[in-house]
């Protein structure tokens, strides 16, 4: 008699479990699709795989407040320099192919940069610099910044 309860409190507690298992791979199952079907790993895919021109775009902002001084930027050795009011900024198109080097000076400051180094930007090509008071900003996204430099006094 108490034996066949046993039996039959096994047999319960087996498809409770069973159901439990099957509930939780499906919930599984819903949650990896859901992941895929995420916007961001769609648009991450369409890039990679269509993009495939090695075109580079390089934005310098001056982000400067209004009352600074012009930065003058010379981009890649070129003997013409832009020059960017604060609030300004500049595209900059070329080929990915090898370093590009940078230099700007502003009020008897400078900073001299690689606006882009193919070893230090892991594939991506558009670069986002932002200029400010205190020095020289990335990012690849034009939203989350690292400052790379600050501003030296008369040393380039
Ligand atoms: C980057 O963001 C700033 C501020 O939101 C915007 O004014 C600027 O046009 C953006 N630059 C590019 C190249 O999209």
């Amino acid at each position: 008699m108490c034996r066949s309860i046993y039996a039959s409190l096994m047999v319960v507690l087996t498809m409770c479990l069973m159901n439990v298992l099957s509930f939780v791979s499906a919930d599984f199952e819903s949650l990896s699709t859901s992941t895929n079907s995420l916007p961001c790993t769609h648009f991450e895919e369409a890039e990679s795989s269509h993009i495939d021109i090695n075109i580079l775009a390089l934005s310098f902002h001056n982000v400067m407040a209004r009352n600074n001084k012009d930065v003058n930027l010379y981009y890649n050795n070129q003997k013409d320099g832009v020059y960017l009011e604060p609030g300004q900024s500049f595209v900059k198109l070329d080929n990915v192919n090898g370093r590009k080097s940078a230099v700007m000076y502003w009020n008897g400051n400078c900073i001299s940069f690689f606006a882009y180094d193919p070893s230090a930007e892991g594939g991506h090509q558009k670069i986002f610099w932002n200029i400010k008071e205190d020095g020289l900003y990335h990012s690849w996204d034009n939203n989350s910044w690292q400052k790379k430099k600050s501003w030296t006094f008369n040393h380039c």
